[in-house]
């Protein structure tokens, strides 16, 4: 693997989620990978469980790891090419990706979206300046677009908790939110799902949360919440921002909150979100607390997750 960018970057994805699940049986098994190598991870938004998970990972595999709050404590980065940098950019990514790419053998960024120019934050204009001027492998930490490590903790979860000879309905609905969120999740949940094609996909949202054709696939898509949740085995709640009206919210219907009255719909689905939730806004406590949620799990998850792209990226440093 080259560098992790979506699942496009993956092999077929039920291989690497073996590969998660093998390091999570045996943590330490390749210790020695990743000796005399480092990862730089570099983060232009907050993070508590990318940026946690993914220095385990980098240690169970011998790696030492630098993070870099770029946002915090960085020079302000331009990304345009050709910009006159007289304004409040004092370092171009050209220089900063490049440097950055003599100190480590391996490098993570995590750049969330503007959420005002569409076309800016669906070009990953960020994330592709520093893969073109970086020289080093890079993992996508979150972009503006896709969350391709969280994903692949999401099918490590799914496939650990499923146990039938069926394929599980897997649901992922919109849920409210007082912010306009991205839409990485939500996408890259479905091109994963799409990608794996081990279950059957619906996607729930009110009219106007369509997501772009590219990611929603060939997933079933309903508007009817209490339609979708009937016979559910898993139920994955996230809230996305409208890319249509891009970056806007265009519904904050309260009554799409998970609660446990709804889940009664299910078949005991298992509940996840990617982390963090906004409690009794995006789901309620009922369900957090409940038998049902695999929330903790599925964080739990990132690790192995991590480690099984990071291994395959130093097999071929
Ligand atoms: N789910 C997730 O990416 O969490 P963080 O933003 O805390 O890293």
């Amino acid at each position: 693997m080259k560098h992790f960018l979506s699942v496009q970057d993956a092999p077929d994805v039920d291989t690497i989620i073996q590969e998660a699940l093998a390091y999570k049986q045996s943590p330490r098994k390749d210790g020695g990978l990743g000796e005399g190598k480092t990862m730089g991870l570099l983060f232009l938004n907050p993070s508590l469980r990318t940026r946690i998970s993914t220095q385990i990972a980098a240690r169970n595999l011998g790696m030492e790891t630098i993070v870099f709050n770029v946002d915090k404590e960085g020079w302000q980065l331009e990304f345009h090419d050709g910009a006159i940098m007289n304004g409040s950019t004092v370092e171009h990514v050209k220089e900063a990706a490049a440097v950055i790419g003599q100190y480590v053998q391996v490098l993570g960024i995590r750049t969330f979206p503007g959420l005002v120019n569409r076309e800016d934050d669906y070009s990953e204009l960020y994330i592709r300046q520093f893969v073109k001027y970086a020289g080093v492998p890079v993992v996508s930490l979150e972009s503006a677009t896709v969350h391709p490590l969280q994903s692949l903790a999401d099918a490590v979860t799914i496939r650990e908790c499923w146990k039938e000879n069926r394929k599980p309905r897997v649901v992922m609905t919109w849920a409210p939110h007082v912010k306009a969120l991205p839409q990485a999740v939500p996408n890259s949940f479905a091109q994963w799902m799409n990608a794996w094609g081990a279950v059957d996909f619906v996607i729930a949202h009110p009219k106007g949360y369509e997501l772009h054709p590219d990611f929603a696939g060939k997933a079933t898509v309903v508007h009817n919440q209490n339609e979708a949740l009937k016979g559910a085995d898993f139920v994955y709640v996230k809230n996305w921002s409208s890319y249509q009206q891009y970056g806007k919210i265009v519904s904050q219907d309260s009554s799409w909150m998970m609660t446990a009255q709804k889940l009664t719909q299910t078949r005991q689905a298992k509940v996840m979100h990617c982390l963090p939730v906004r409690r009794n806004l995006v789901i309620a406590d009922e369900v957090l607390d409940g038998p049902q949620s695999v929330v903790i799990q599925e964080a739990g998850n990132r690790v192995w997750a991590a480690q099984a792209v990071l291994s395959r990226i130093l097999r071929e440093l």
